[in-house]
């Protein structure tokens, strides 16, 4: 993977006009050393080139291209394969503005203790210079970043998942502002040294400067660690922009949704990670809902702006989708699948015998694959020994283009007006199907307090209840009560203009039944939960006023096409006082840490709810 490229130059290309960013990619070269430096123009001839290069180092294997065109298949380290939320660091000048959710080191301290690990960290690799905009170009809802790796991965993966490439360089102009993001995998080459198919390190640093908008990031070459305009740009460095500026960056989808009367609304949904983003956000009305169309803006992250009209405009800052495979199939998700028939990376998912895919969940496994380790793999092996042909957290990355769904405004620099906000958490009991708040507050209320089991997209364990309030946990790069507080700020400012407010609701697609199952059928069925949320925009739909908001009724949903009881209903719906009383302390213990700037109006609202739980 070392091999340098043809052609490569420390000098900038003409067309980079930027004094500031030569000056910084000069002063990372003088420090990280690397042998080359390569700047990216996002052309099709060098996305090709540099994943004929990890071909030939080892690192991609190209699929058959029959089944799978112009597609690939990466295999990480096994030590290598989540975000690290134990080595993610916000590193603000003051500690209380990281917040008690967030790993926090004095940043004099942090600089001291990444120089020496960035001293000569590219050696013997390439220095990829990384020019992207999250957002479409030249949107004013959009900014720029540049990010600087030694992993031609990363590179491939930025030119699918943004905007990148030399036009980035005309919005940015002779000085316009940019978020500088390093990044190494953290294994230099010594003359004449082998390289590995994955380069990373044991050791890892997920970084951010909040006051000075800086990235760094060391030792991973996985996911959100290391695609740094995903995580670490568009949620941590830009939640502070946002906070400073009047805006939202959030860890939500964006769908459009098509009445049969043509009339078109705009959702934005924040689930924690895996738990079904990318599946609502491509999902397909069952039958029964003629008329009724979803169309996809983004599948994880929205920045959203105040607009003069008072309404809240929202565009999808990425370009393309990295998304988890297991459960990714026909049923689940057919939109994804038909994005996934050509130009992918998958990384570590399993390979086929006839140089395809497959992932758990998928459909019927082969009789033979190698799974993401590079080891042989067969069903039968799996029943004996549980081994996993793809890793859990297995990815793809394609361009949003690939999506039959996407929506013609996708692109639009002006984004797309919200109308209502969804916090989703994953709950296998307690947490009702959906619920609408009474108003912002009550909804910023269920926002900050959701709860969620944790899943394979972070290293940790798993299945375990935590509060991630606006799921958002990994990703606010500031103190979460400041967050909590913007927000309402926000609301007042809006409501004080005279703006009709988006509505909020939660929902908990994963509630189980004693059998352990999911009783709820969730994926393309969630749409007669979406259309009662519309229906309620229009004030067209009833529900059921109770302690903490108003949820439907079984008559209130459309159940036409499907067989689910009123029963089946009372097991996904049902409120246990018990249960909400466990869970309103496990509230009050989530604001007994975030005590400092807690706005009053969140335990304000508990009370209330406590008050009428006991009524
Ligand atoms: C993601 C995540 O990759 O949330 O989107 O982990
Ligand atoms: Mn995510």
């Amino acid at each position: 993977m070392n091999a340098p490229l043809k052609g490569l130059a420390m000098q900038a290309p003409s067309y980079v006009k930027n004094a500031r960013l030569i000056a910084w990619v000069a002063e990372m070269a003088a420090l990280c050393k690397p042998e080359a430096i390569h700047w990216c123009d996002g052309s099709t001839e060098e996305y090709d080139r540099l994943c004929q290069l990890m071909v030939d180092a080892g690192t991609l294997k190209k699929l058959n291209p029959v089944k799978r065109p112009n597609s690939y298949l990466a295999s990480s380290d096994p030590s290598d394969v989540a975000r690290v939320e134990d080595r993610t660091f916000i590193c603000s000048a003051k500690k209380e503005d990281a917040g008690p959710t967030n790993n926090w080191m004095d940043p004099a301290e942090m600089r001291a203790t990444l120089q020496p690990l960035f001293d000569g960290c590219m050696k013997g690799r390439t220095m990829y210079v990384v020019p992207f905009s999250m957002g479409p170009l030249g949107s004013p809802i959009a900014h720029i970043g540049i990010e600087l790796s030694d992993s031609p991965y990363v590179a491939v993966n930025m030119k699918i998942m943004t905007r990148m490439g030399k036009a980035v360089y005309d919005v940015l102009g002779d000085d316009g502002e940019f978020v500088p993001c390093v990044h190494t995998v953290g294994a230099p080459l010594a003359a004449g040294q082998k390289d590995v198919a994955w380069p990373c390190n044991k050791t890892k640093y997920i970084v951010h400067y909040p006051e000075t908008r800086e990235i760094w990031s060391y030792g991973s070459g996985y996911g959100g660690n290391a695609l740094l305009g995903k995580k670490c740009f568009a949620l941590r460095i830009a939640s502070n922009m946002g906070r400073d500026e009047g805006w939202l960056a959030e860890h939500m989808l964006i769908l459009g949704v098509t009445n049969p009367e043509g009339k078109k609304y705009h959702v934005a949904a924040a689930f924690p990670s895996a738990c079904g983003k990318t599946n609502f956000a491509m999902l397909i009305p069952p039958a029964g809902f003629d008329g009724w169309k979803v169309t996809t803006i983004g599948d994880d992250i929205a920045w959203i702006k105040p607009s003069a009209d008072g309404k809240l405009y929202a565009i999808n800052p990425e370009a393309g989708y990295f998304g988890v495979a297991p459960g990714t199939n026909m049923q689940t998700n057919p939109n994804c699948m038909a994005s996934l028939d050509r130009d992918v990376i998958f990384t570590n998912v399993a390979l086929t015998d006839d140089g395809d895919v497959w992932w758990e969940g998928m459909g019927e496994a082969p009789a033979h694959a190698i799974d993401w380790q590079g080891k042989d793999w067969t069903p039968a092996i799996a029943k004996e020994t549980g081994a996993k042909a793809a890793h859990p957290n297995a990815r793809f990355t394609v361009a949003a283009t690939n999506n039959p769904a996407l929506d013609e405004a996708w692109d639009d620099p002006k984004g797309v007006a919200i109308d209502a906000f969804i916090f989703g958490g994953r709950r296998s009991t307690t947490v009702p199907l959906v619920t609408e708040a009474r108003d912002w507050v009550e909804g910023v209320y269920m926002a900050a307090t959701m709860g969620s089991e944790t899943t394979a997209a972070a290293a940790g364990q798993q299945g375990v209840v935590r509060r991630d309030p606006f799921a958002m946990l990994p990703f606010a790069g500031y103190n979460m009560s400041d967050y909590f507080q913007h927000w309402l700020d926000l609301g007042k400012k809006l409501a004080a203009s005279g703006a009709k407010l988006p509505k909020i609701y939660t929902t908990n697609w994963f509630r189980k039944g004693a059998d352990g199952k999911f009783v709820w059928p969730g994926y393309g069925e969630n749409m007669r939960v979406l259309k009662w949320m519309i229906d309620r925009i229009e004030g067209k739909a009833q529900g059921n006023d109770h302690v903490f908001g108003v949820s439907p009724r079984y008559e209130d949903l459309n159940w036409t096409g499907l067989n689910f009881s009123a029963e089946q209903f009372d097991t996904v719906t049902s409120i246990d006082k018990a249960a909400w009383m466990a869970e309103l302390r496990l509230h009050t213990e989530l604001f007994e840490q975030l005590a400092h700037h807690l706005p009053k109006e969140l335990p304000a609202t508990k009370a209330a709810i406590e008050q009428r739980l006991a009524a």
